[in-house]
């Protein structure tokens, strides 16, 4: 049935899929990193069906959860506005307004899956629409930052000062899984919303919020001494055991807040200190053993045992510290050098795919090495695409320019938005009948796909 010219060619084209074109991006040349960047967000958004008829928008196949597609939008946004190209722009738009959904970032349909930093994932996907000018909304539907303060003073209003001594809890709803958990993200999270919030409107509430945030992560020594920061704490123990883990993206968090901060306040030394501190600890995720200056996932990428999510955190924690570099001017020859090592890393791995656009995980190792996925695909796509943070313009404030009009109250049962309320969510968990619908048109995609291929090949 199939000649042996046949299998040969199948097999040039696997090995060709393996080891094809590669990604170049020469440092200094914002041309090549603009195209490099290109080929890397088409390979990103070919993950991407929730513009296929039928399939909703915004949301990313299985094994994907919600929150990871709001970060993938983020992403996206950044794109846009580092790159000037508007290619994603609509199918971005779109599924930052559907998930809006009835609850303002609280989609009823992921009640099993929403904990309070996945909402935020959201949220930063919006910050980044407002402080760049992206396109606004139709007048029918909340600003990009109306959206954002809507998360904000919703996770305001969930602040727990029964255990722990405050902080948020990982999850929103009592029936999930860490709702008895506060994780360090969740908090990290509310901070850098709290001073994006504040350096774009202006209102001090907002500074004072995310200071309340950062002062109980040292409190509790979730941020200890020497700056390091753990993954969280449990309400039974009263936060007294954090888990010792430490993730790129709390890091970046962190540092991304401090820095805007840092801005907001004209450069006071309270955040010029802890922006240090943390550029300090953060060395170990650059560790010697792997060239001292290329970053890696420590608590999961050597011994690879990272989830779904985690190879994604390099994403944003590239991110956060371009941005960090730009707010406070006096890191940058600090954060720079680290970022052009990691995307130089980070473009090795990227041979995959038909076009050479799919990327590896482990920036460190010369060879592609076969762990391609939305996670790595974003990480490689951010680190490289914020090389361009030099000759792009720093994010707006309402005062120089940013044009999206905000609602204070958004959120918080007064006007705007669904406000905080929960009650309809108890309305309509995700059945597992609604997770076979999804699987079985992913698979009937799959299959359809994998047929064309065939047909077209013989
Ligand atoms: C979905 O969007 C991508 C990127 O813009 C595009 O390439 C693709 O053709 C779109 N798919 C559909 C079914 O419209
Ligand atoms: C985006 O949508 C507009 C309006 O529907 C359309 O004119 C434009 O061609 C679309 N752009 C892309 C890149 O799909
Ligand atoms: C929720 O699920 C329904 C049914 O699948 C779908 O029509 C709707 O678009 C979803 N809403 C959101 C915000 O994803
Ligand atoms: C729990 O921890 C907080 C913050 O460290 C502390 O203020 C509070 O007294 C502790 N509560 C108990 C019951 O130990
Ligand atoms: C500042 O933010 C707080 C907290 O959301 C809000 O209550 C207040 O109305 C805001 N003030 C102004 C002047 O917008
Ligand atoms: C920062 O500087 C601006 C312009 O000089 C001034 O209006 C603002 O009040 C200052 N902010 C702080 C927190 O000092
Ligand atoms: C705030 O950020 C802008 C834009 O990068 C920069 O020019 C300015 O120096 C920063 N402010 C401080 C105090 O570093
Ligand atoms: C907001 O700013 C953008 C870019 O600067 C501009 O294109 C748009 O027209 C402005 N919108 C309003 C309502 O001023």
């Amino acid at each position: 049935m199939w000649s042996n010219g046949v299998w040969r060619t199948v097999l040039s084209l696997l090995l060709f899929c393996q080891y094809g074109l590669s990604i170049d991006i020469e440092i200094g040349n914002d041309a090549s990193i603009k195209k490099a960047a290109s080929s890397l967000a088409r390979g990103l958004v070919r993950f991407y069906t929730g513009n296929a008829t039928g399939m909703i928008p915004g949301l990313l196949p299985d094994p994907y959860f919600w929150w990871e597609a709001g970060a993938m939008f983020m992403t996206l946004v950044e794109y846009w506005s580092l790159t000037g190209d508007t290619t994603y722009n609509n199918i971005t738009t779109e599924a930052l307004l559907h998930q809006i959904g009835d609850n303002d970032y609280l989609p009823s349909n992921q009640s099993r899956t929403e904990g309070n930093d996945d909402q935020a994932f959201w949220a930063f996907a919006v910050l980044d629409a407002a402080e760049y000018n992206y396109p606004n909304p139709p007048p029918d539907k909340p600003s990009w930052l109306a959206l954002a303060q809507s998360v904000f003073n919703q996770q305001a209003s969930r602040w727990d000062t029964q255990h722990c001594g405050g902080g948020l809890r990982w999850q929103i709803f009592t029936w999930n899984n860490g709702y008895n958990y506060k994780n360090t993200i969740s908090n990290s999270c509310f901070f850098q919303m709290g001073a994006r919030l504040a350096r774009y409107t202006g209102n001090q509430t907002y500074a004072e919020l995310a200071e309340k945030a950062f002062d109980w992560l040292l409190d509790i020594k979730m941020i200890d001494d020497e700056y390091r920061v753990y993954d969280g704490g449990d309400v039974e123990d009263n936060c007294t055991n954090p888990t010792i883990l430490e993730w790129t993206y709390n890091y970046g968090n962190l540092i991304a807040g401090s820095a805007y901060l840092y801005n907001f306040t004209n450069g006071s030394d309270v955040w010029g200190n802890h922006l240090t501190k943390l550029l300090d600890a953060v060395e170990v995720m650059y560790p010697e053993e792997y060239g001292g200056k290329i970053l890696v996932e420590m608590a999961c990428e050597p011994a690879e045992t990272c989830n779904v999510d985690q190879p994604s955190f390099k994403a944003y924690f590239s991110r956060w510290l371009a941005i960090a570099s730009q707010l406070a001017p006096f890191t940058r020859d600090r954060i720079r050098p680290l970022m052009e090592t990691s995307a130089q890393g980070a473009a090795g791995q990227c041979t995959g795919g038909p076009q050479g656009e799919w990327c590896g995980r482990k920036w460190y190792e010369k060879v592609f090495d076969g762990l391609n996925g939305v996670g790595e695909q974003m990480s490689a796509l951010s680190v490289i695409q914020n090389l361009l943070i030099d000759s792009t313009r720093a994010p707006f404030t309402a005062n120089t320019g940013g044009n999206s009009t905000g609602d204070p109250g958004a959120g918080s049962g007064g006007s705007g938005g669904g406000g905080g309320s929960t009650s309809n969510l108890l309305t309509r968990p995700m059945t597992s009948a609604d997770k076979g619908g999804a699987w079985f048109l992913m698979v009937l995609i799959m299959v359809l796909w994998s047929l064309a291929g065939w047909f077209m090949l013989s």
